[in-house]
C-alpha cells in the first residue's frame, strides 16, 4: 500500500469530516465487489500482470463479458440481508477496463461486452436497497498506452493525469450522490504531489461535496485502509479494514467450501474491527456473469441473521476498547461504560473473567434479553444461568453485555496475583 506523502489539506475538508464521516463511522460494515474482465478467468484479478497476458490478447475478454442481467441486484439484496450499509464496487480495475460509458476510452462495458452501463446498474440497486454507494478506482492502469510510460515521459504523465482526472470527474458527475471514493494502488508515480491528488481529489469533492475518500492517492484524506488485517490506526484517525473470505484473491476464483472462512471467523474479524471502533469491508468477487459464488451468499446471510440479534454491539458510536485483556472465552467491544464479552468459545453454563477492575452492575444475556445472576470478587467475575450451549446458530457467536460503574478496565498480567506488572 502507497505510503503517505505530506499534502496540506484545505480547511473546509478538516472542517466537514466529522460530519462527512458520520454515517460511515456509524455504518461499521460494508461489501467489496470486485468484478471485472478478470472475473472470467476465475484466477484472480491480477491475473493479466501474474501470467504476462499480452495485452491485446487479455483485451479480447471485453467482447466475451456478459453479466447477467441487472446482477448488480443480486449484491446489494445480499449486502442488505448480510447486514452491511454500504457497498463499494470496482468501477475500474487495474486491468484498465472501465464498467460504465465512458467518453474518455472505448474499453469499457458500454462499447464492448454487454454494452451496459454496469455502474449505473450498481448505483441503482445500492439506492433500490438503501445502501451507500462506494466508488473503488484503480489508478494504476495496466491498458492505458500511458499507464507505465508515464514514469519516464513527462509528455505521457501530463496524458495520463488527465485522462485520471477526466475519469474520476465522469464517475463525480454522471451518477448523482456517490458517497466513497476508494482509490487503490497509485503506480507508478510515487507521490501525491506527482499524481496531482490535491486537484483530483478537489474535483471529486466540488462535485460531490459529501465525499468521504481513502487514502490511497498517497494524500491521507479521510480514512486509512488496513488490508488483509484488522488493526486499528492511530486514535482520532478512522480506518476500515478490507479483507477476502477465502484463500483466493479479491477477483472470483473457485475454491472449495473448506478454503472460506467460517461464519464465526468472519464474526472474529467483526468483534476485532469494532473494538477498534473501525470498518470492516468484506469483498465478494462475482463469478463471470455476475452471481454471487454461493459460498459467499451462505456465510454473509448468516452474517446478517446473526447481526440481526448482535446488531447493538457493532452499529453507531462505539469506542475504542482500551485498557483490557480479554478472556479465555472470546473478547470486547466498547460502548461507554458498556462492554460486550463476544463469546466464541461457549464455557457452559458458568462464564468467569479475571482481572476486572472495574465495578459490574448488570450482566445480561443479549439474545435472550435475560439479566443474568454473578458474583464479583476482587479479582474475579462470575456470571451463571447461561445456557449449557451456545445460544447462537448463525455464527457460534454469543453476546453478554456487562454494564460497568465506570470505564471499564481489566489488567490480568501474567502471573495469578497482580504485582502491578
Ligand atoms: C490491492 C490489490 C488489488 C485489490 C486491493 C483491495 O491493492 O492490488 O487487487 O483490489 O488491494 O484493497
Amino acid at each position: 500500500m502507497a505510503k503517505q506523502t505530506p499534502v496540506k489539506e484545505s480547511p473546509a475538508v478538516v472542517a466537514s469530516r466529522k460530519r462527512r464521516m458520520k454515517w460511515w463511522n456509524d455504518a461499521r460494515l460494508g461489501m467489496f465487489i470486485h468484478y471485472g474482465l478478470y472475473s472470467q478467468l476465475g484466477r484472480g484479478e491480477w491475473v493479466m500482470n501474474r501470467e504476462r497476458i499480452p495485452a491485446e490478447q487479455y483485451q479480447k475478454l471485453a467482447d466475451t463479458f456478459a453479466p447477467k442481467p441487472r446482477c448488480p441486484r443480486e449484491w446489494a439484496a445480499l449486502a442488505k440481508k448480510a447486514g452491511m450499509k454500504y457497498m463499494v464496487m470496482t468501477t475500474k480495475h487495474h486491468e484498465g477496463f472501465c464498467l460504465w460509458d465512458s467518453k474518455q476510452t472505448d474499453f469499457n462495458s458500454v462499447q464492448r461486452g454487454p454494452h451496459r452501463d454496469i455502474v449505473r446498474e450498481y448505483v441503482d440497486a445500492c439506492r433500490e436497497y438503501g445502501l451507500k454507494i462506494g466508488f473503488y478506482y484503480s489508478l494504476m492502469d495496466w491498458h492505458h498506452p500511458d499507464g507505465a510510460n508515464c514514469y519516464h515521459d513527462a509528455a505521457a504523465g501530463r496524458r495520463f493525469l488527465d485522462y485520471t482526472q477526466s475519469l474520476v470527474r465522469e464517475l463525480m458527475s454522471n451518477y448523482g450522490k456517490v458517497d466513497i471514493l476508494w482509490y487503490d494502488l497509485a503506480w507508478p508515480f510515487g507521490s501525491a504531489a506527482a499524481w496531482e491528488a490535491d486537484k483530483m481529489n478537489a474535483i471529486a469533492r466540488r462535485l460531490q461535496p459529501h465525499i468521504i475518500i481513502n487514502n490511497r492517492s498517497y494524500a491521507p484524506e479521510d480514512f486509512g485502509t488496513p488490508e488483509g488485517h484488522v488493526t486499528a490506526e492511530a486514535v482520532g484517525r478512522a480506518w476500515e479494514s478490507c479483507m477476502i473470505i477465502n484463500s483466493g484473491w479479491w477477483g472470483y476464483v473457485p475454491l472449495p467450501a473448506d478454503e472460506w472462512l467460517t461464519p464465526q471467523a468472519i464474526v472474529r474479524l467483526l468483534n476485532q474491527a469494532v473494538a477498534g471502533a473501525g470498518n470492516l469491508l468484506i469483498n465478494i468477487g462475482p463469478m463471470a456473469d455476475g452471481s454471487v459464488p454461493p459460498e459467499a451468499a451462505d456465510r454473509l446471510t448468516k452474517l446478517g441473521k446473526w447481526l440481526g440479534v448482535y446488531g447493538e454491539a457493532v452499529y453507531g458510536k462505539l469506542d475504542r476498547v482500551e485498557r483490557m485483556d480479554g478472556m479465555s472465552c472470546g473478547l470486547w467491544s466498547r460502548r461507554g461504560n458498556t462492554m460486550y464479552a463476544w463469546i466464541t468459545r461457549w464455557p457452559g453454563r458458568e462464564l468467569a473473567i479475571g482481572g476486572l477492575k472495574t465495578k459490574v452492575k448488570a450482566a445480561t444475556c443479549v439474545a435472550t434479553g435475560k439479566k443474568l445472576p454473578f458474583e464479583q470478587t476482587s479479582d474475579r467475575l462470575v456470571i451463571s444461568g447461561l445456557p449449557a450451549k451456545c445460544p447462537d446458530r448463525w455464527c457460534n457467536t454469543a453476546l453478554i453485555k456487562l454494564d460497568f460503574a465506570g470505564k471499564p478496565v481489566q489488567f490480568l498480567g501474567a502471573g495469578l496475583v497482580d504485582i502491578g506488572v
